[in-house]
Parts: structure tokens; sequence; C-alpha cells
């Protein structure tokens, strides 16, 4: 498939999605969030893919906003319709990925872009990355998600701070307080990103995934993470990984998973 504002390319079971408006620093237009909708609904039936890593081009910035030019004339109703819409069909759809997604974030990533490296499972900034939810200095609020996941990463007291003064912190800082997990030297970073997906390519797909959706329901008022927790454990004992899981380690032996 050809997108109009993307790169992607598979390669050794990573599909790599790179966000291709480098002139606008990767901002985030209507045209962007639809390529990533598919891109991302796309490889969760792909056989060819196990994990995802979603980059920004060139080397200043990972996405330094939803595209401000965008909705500089929306009123309250477009607004509204924005955020659902980005929220639903995009930030969402990564969070609740069934395969890794890790965020490499090569530069600024503001606004829209740090929302969106936040609905990735995994994040890993270049040590010149610059991360902030300025929304407050154009008179908004972060809409994709930012006010809920910051809090859930941080803690309400950091969020509030960032949210609230706008002002945009270092890798080191981000990494610091858990907003990223790992720092890298600007030239490893893909690199990096590809261990790490590694890491969990050598474990059970099936237990992955079930893992990513249990964790993802702690702190929904909506649904019980503690139930969600026993049925995914409980189905993973129906899986084709658990018994060869189980199999290899009482072997001795390397497990061979199927992802079944
Ligand atoms: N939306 C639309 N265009 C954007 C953008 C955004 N969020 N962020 C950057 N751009 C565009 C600039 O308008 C500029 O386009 P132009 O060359 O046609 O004028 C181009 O990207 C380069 O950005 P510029 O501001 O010239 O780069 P800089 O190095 O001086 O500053 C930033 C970099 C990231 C500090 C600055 O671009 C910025 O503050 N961007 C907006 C961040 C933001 O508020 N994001 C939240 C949006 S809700």
């Amino acid at each position: 498939m050809n997108y109009e504002n993307l790169l992607v390319d598979v390669k050794n079971q990573i599909l790599y999605i790179t966000i291709n408006r480098e002139s606008k620093l990767n901002a985030l237009n209507h045209q962007t969030l639809k390529d990533l909708h598919f891109a991302v609904t796309d490889a969760q039936d792909s056989d060819h893919v196990k994990g995802i890593i979603l980059t920004g081009a060139g080397s200043k910035a990972f996405v330094a906003g939803a595209d401000i030019t965008e909705f500089a004339n929306f009123n309250s109703e477009q607004g509204g319709n924005l955020a659902r819409e980005g929220q639903t069909k995009v930030f969402d759809v990564i969070e609740n990925s069934a395969k890794p997604v890790v965020a490499a974030i090569n530069g600024f990533a503001l606004g829209g872009g740090l929302e969106l490296a936040m609905a990735c499972h995994i994040r890993i900034a270049s040590e010149s990355a610059k991360v902030g939810l300025p929304e407050v200095s154009l008179g908004l609020i972060p809409g994709y998600g930012g006010t809920q996941r910051l809090t859930q990463l941080v803690g309400k007291g950091r969020a509030l701070e960032i949210i609230l003064s706008g002002d945009m912190i270092d890798a080191n800082e981000a990494h610091r307080i858990g907003l990223v997990n790992q720092i890298s030297k600007p030239e490893n970073l893909l690199k990096n990103a590809e261990d790490m997906l590694n890491r969990i390519f050598r474990r059970s797909p099936t237990a992955v995934s079930a893992a990513i959706r249990a964790v993802n329901s702690a702190g929904r008022n909506d649904i019980n993470g503690f139930e969600v927790e026993i049925n995914e454990f409980s189905s993973c004992f129906s899986s084709t990984d658990f018994k060869e899981g189980v199999a290899a380690f009482l072997e001795k032996r390397k497990p061979l998973f199927s992802g079944k």
C-alpha cells in the first residue's frame, strides 16, 4: 500500500513506519493520521509483521504536534470531532495493537507528537530529543489522550507540571521521570529500537498480545483490569505457545513459538 505522508518498510518482521513531512517537522495533518490508521491496522493482519517501529523523517523532529494550520479556524464542534476521531482511529489503535509498537523519538516530540509516542508501548529517545505538551500556549489542552496517558506514565503531579507549564523537557529528564524507557545516541536509535523488539520477539506472541491487553486495562473505570488479567491468563492455557513454552523449559531448550 502507498501512503502520502508515510514511508513504510518491512525488514526482519519489523514494520518501520516513518512519518514523512520533514519540512513541517512531521506535523500530523489529516492525511498523515489517515495513513497511520491504515498502516497500523494493516499490520495487525500481516503474517510478515511481528512488531512496529514508529519514527519521524529527518534528524530534527519525531513529530512537532498536530498540524496547527488545519485547526486554526475550527469551532468547538470541529475541535471535538478532531480529538475524538484522532483518538479512536489512530492513538487508541496504536495502544491496542496486538503487536508491540516502539516509538523511536528522533527529535522534537511535541503535543500530538508526544501523544503519539505515549500511545506506543515503549519509547526510546535520542539524546537530542525534546518532548512536551505545549498546547496551553495555543489556548488549548492536549486532545489526543495526552492528559490521560501522561498522567498514567509519570503521575498526576509531574503531568500537571508538564501540561500547565507547556515547557519542553530533554531526553534525560524524560528518562528520569519514566516518560521514556531508554535514551540512545542518535546514530543508534533505530538499532536500539530493533534490539528492543527482537528481545520481545523471543517471547510468545500470544502471551505478548495478552499482556498488552491486560496492561492496557489498568486504570480504566469501564472495565475491571484484574478480571481482564484473569481472563487473559486463563486463555493463555489453551494456546500452543503455552504448551511449547513449558515443554521447552522442562526439556532445557529454547522455545519455538508459533504465535498460536
Ligand atoms: N503544525 C504545523 N506546522 C508546523 C508545526 C505544527 N505543529 N510545527 C512546525 N511546523 C512547521 C513550521 O510552521 C515551519 O513551516 P514553514 O517553514 O512553512 O514556516 C516548519 O514546520 C519548521 O518549523 P519552525 O518553527 O520554523 O522550526 P524551529 O526550529 O524554528 O522551531 C519548534 C521548532 C518545534 C520549536 C516549532 O516549530 C514549534 O514550536 N512548533 C509547534 C509545536 C506545537 O505547538 N505543537 C503542538 C501543536 S497542538
